[in-house]
């Protein structure tokens, strides 16, 4: 009997018998047990081992089963339950030859069956205890579904809000993103990826996917070196360096080259600059889609140049398996590199635990929850919690918030009552009928005490295009519910509601398909229905609150000037409508703060905060003149990167430096004073930004470099430090070498990325 067919009797047998030591032994060095069974495997087995595939319509599971007892399968994603994975690895470890485990993977962003809010809000909450705690309690949760990797955290940068994918991101900052992108993979892998409550983490999408041209999906990114380097690779770096234990690579090219394809990147600069050792995964189809990119003839080059650039796993791709046996044979591929790929798998498949549990997340039969959405009851108070931070504040006339519990309240917009539209895209195995919408939650947070008059007032849209896409999107339900009245009458009924109310609260966006895969837009304007019925509100001279859901930054300089409040909720998740109104009402003070930059019209993209040093810059006061500008728009965003209000106010003193030159290998201390200057109790973000005047290329105008952020209770000070340090100082030169540059560098703290205080060292 050899070593695996032994290891698959042992499953399940009682830990402290002769054998279980006999099984400990062989399992307590990953690459002696990885090689060993790689020289047991035909070439069959071996790729097999390399294809994921998806659970779907597309191969029913008598077939799946079949497959995976004949070695063909290494792992799936999508089946997203203990009974649905049992069988699948039931099949692996009972009729497979050599008994080796399966995985199941999946996309779990923002929370499995509990949802949390979207990663764009998540980063809006500048709270890296609260990102963790979203990570954990998703994996607390998918793995006790069964499951053992997650697709995330997706850490692309992105400074083009037309992509739809922006809201599966942290945003536009390197920093911000980096150190969120840390947390997640801790926070998923926990004690290791083989704990029983981890998910191996695989970050995405590498690389540079945010930096599709035009934000449109799937499109070409052509990038210099030196941005790369600063700006876009680090955060994958950030997920790698914490211990994430898979990397999806990209679906667009880099400079030409697909990703997939791409040697550079999958072995010059991940493997051996950044010593990645964990497994590669395609993206959907990837390897097939080599053929259009146009570097690849046929089937068979894709699969020879994506093995040999670097994937080990295929995700959906059945190319694989019919081209590797022939490419073997002639030489084109060879055992190598296929024994590379698999040792990847292999060494992930050790590395969750499985080889020596296959049934560490899945567990027995018995004890399977009687209800799987159970678990989206448990987590409820995280997911609130969380969603209260996310939420950033975008404008507060006269102290229109918080509201009171009384009076009368009319509650308007599509938005306002659409359960699915709360949690957002990619909800994972989130439960659209548990999601708490703005309707639930603010009735709830009144209770008798006020009246709630609800009219939906307009449709998300009256674009039969965008209807019919965002349709299309969804598999089983319609995700647009249009309600087939006029818009008239729509907007009679809200306006009536309205003329009765002591203030509008509308909920007013874009649904949560608009902000997902493949959903780029040209416009980042709230449709036509809902700016049409915001001006009919404005219209009754009443007070009005926009409640704004959306996964991408909107131009919102129009619905500015109509609201007397704006609140950024983004898609708050399974809770969302409870959160909405702890911050509606003030049981919670908003403390978000922007991580994108806001344009004020689409033709401004990009305006991201941390662009470089330029010759002409546009001179506040000074029009024209040749300067950096849109003639014919208000120059710089409409919201800046790091803002967000508070329903209290803080002050912050000059800023002092400890000293005014650096040492290499010695720290200036930066500090200011925060004080609540107002009445209420709350948190701000003090965020420290660093400018290199003068350095042998082009720098930033600034940079985000770290960040506080604190509680004071009204009156209370505190003086808030930054250590800064040479790394802080650091950047890739045109020679792409990581240093820092003697000279001159401005010291910036604020509490948004352009009220600032400013002083400046040397670094000697
Ligand atoms: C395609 C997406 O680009 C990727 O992010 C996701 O993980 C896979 N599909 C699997 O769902």
């Amino acid at each position: 009997m050899n070593k695996l067919c032994l290891l698959g009797l042992l499953v399940g047998l009682a830990s402290h018998s002769a054998l279980a030591d006999t099984q400990s032994e062989l399992l307590k060095n990953k690459d002696a047990f990885v090689g060993d069974l790689l020289k047991q495997m035909t070439v069959d087995e071996k790729i097999g081992q390399l294809r994921l595939i998806s659970i779907g319509p597309e191969m029913p599971q008598p077939q799946i089963l079949k497959e995976i007892a004949a070695g063909r399968i290494g792992g799936t994603f999508n089946s997203i339950t203990r009974a649905e994975n049992r069988p699948l690895q039931d099949a692996a470890i009972k009729n497979s030859r050599l008994k080796i485990p399966m995985f199941f993977a999946y996309d779990v962003i923002h929370g499995h069956r509990t949802i949390f809010p979207i990663p764009l809000a998540l980063a809006s909450s500048w709270d890296m205890d609260a990102i963790a705690l979203t990570g954990r309690t998703s994996a607390i949760e998918a793995s006790a579904d069964g499951i053992d990797m997650t697709f995330a955290p997706m850490v692309d940068i992105s400074r083009d809000p037309r992509w739809g994918r922006s809201s599966e991101g942290f945003g536009e900052d390197t920093y911000m993103v980096s150190r969120i992108a840390q947390v997640m993979v801790k926070a998923f892998q926990d004690q290791g990826a083989n704990a029983p409550t981890s998910l191996m983490a695989s970050v995405k999408h590498f690389a540079l996917y945010g930096g599709v041209e035009g934000g449109r999906d799937y499109n070409t990114v052509d990038m210099s070196p030196t941005r790369m380097a600063q700006v876009y690779l680090p955060p994958y770096r950030a997920a790698i360096d914490a211990g994430a234990g898979g990397v999806m690579v990209a679906l667009n090219s880099v400079n030409g080259v697909p990703a997939t394809s791409n040697t550079w990147l999958m072995q010059d600069l991940l493997r051996k600059e950044w010593g990645f050792k964990g497994v590669t995964v395609s993206d959907h189809g990837a390897i097939t889609e080599l053929v259009r990119h146009g570097v690849a003839r046929d089937g068979r080059e894709a699969a020879k140049l994506a093995i040999k650039a670097g994937i080990d796993l295929s995700m959906n791709d059945s190319l694989y398996g019919q081209e590797l046996p022939g490419l073997l044979k002639s030489g084109e591929v060879s055992q190598a590199e296929l024994d590379n790929a698999v040792r990847e798998v292999l060494g992930a498949k050790y590395d969750m635990g499985l080889f020596e549990n296959p049934y560490l997340r899945i567990g027995i039969a018995s004890e399977d929850p009687a209800d799987t959405n159970a678990e989206g009851r448990l987590h409820r108070d995280a997911a609130r919690s969380v969603a209260r931070k996310s939420q950033v504040l975008l404008k507060n006339d006269n102290q229109t918030l918080p509201l009171k519990k009384q009076g009368t309240i009319a509650l308007v917009g599509p938005l306002a009552d659409a359960q699915i539209d709360m949690m957002g895209s990619w909800a994972a195995a989130g439960v659209p009928a548990q999601s708490v919408t703005l309707n639930d939650g603010i009735r709830r947070a009144v209770g008798e005490r006020a009246r709630v008059i609800y009219a939906k007032g307009a449709n998300l849209t009256h674009d039969q295009k965008i209807i019919d896409y965002l349709n299309f999107l969804n598999f089983d339900r319609p995700e647009v519910i249009i309600d087939p009245r006029p818009a008239k009458v729509m907007i009679d009924e809200a306006v009536a509601a309205a003329k009765q109310a002591d203030v509008i609260v509308a909920a007013v966006g874009e649904s949560r398909g608009m902000s997902h895969e493949s959903s780029s837009r040209t416009t980042l304007e709230i449709p036509a229905s809902q700016r049409e019925l915001i001006s009919a509100l404005k219209a009754t001279g009443k007070p009005l609150v926009l409640v704004l859901m959306n996964g991408r930054p909107l131009s919102l300089g129009w619905e500015q000037q109509q609201a007397d409040a704006m609140l950024e909720t983004w898609f708050t998740g399974t809770e969302g409508g409870n959160a909405i109104a702890d911050v509606l009402f003030g049981d919670y003070n908003p403390s978000g703060k922007l991580p994108v930059s806001f344009p004020r019209s689409v033709g401004q993209i990009p305006t991201y905060y941390n662009h470089l040093s330029i010759g002409r810059p546009f001179t506040p006061g000074k029009p024209g003149n040749y300067t950096s500008q849109y003639f014919d728009e208000e120059q710089g965003p409409l919201f800046p990167f790091g803002y967000g209000l508070s329903y209290t106010d803080f002050s912050l003193s000059e800023l002092t430096l400890s000293s005014r030159s650096l040492k290499k290998g010695d720290t200036v201390e930066a500090s200011v004073t925060v004080k609540n200057t107002g009445k209420r109790e709350g948190e701000t973000v003090v965020q420290l930004y660093i400018q290199d005047v003068t350095a042998s290329m082009s720098r930033p105008v600034k940079e985000l470099k770290n960040f506080q952020k604190i509680m004071l209770k009204p009156g209370e000070q505190k003086i808030v430090r930054f250590t800064i340090d040479e790394e802080q100082l650091k950047f890739y030169n045109t020679q792409l070498q990581f240093a820092a540059e003697p000279g001159e560098f401005n010291v910036q703290v604020g509490l948004d990325s352009q009220a600032v205080k400013q002083q400046s060292f040397e670094l000697m």
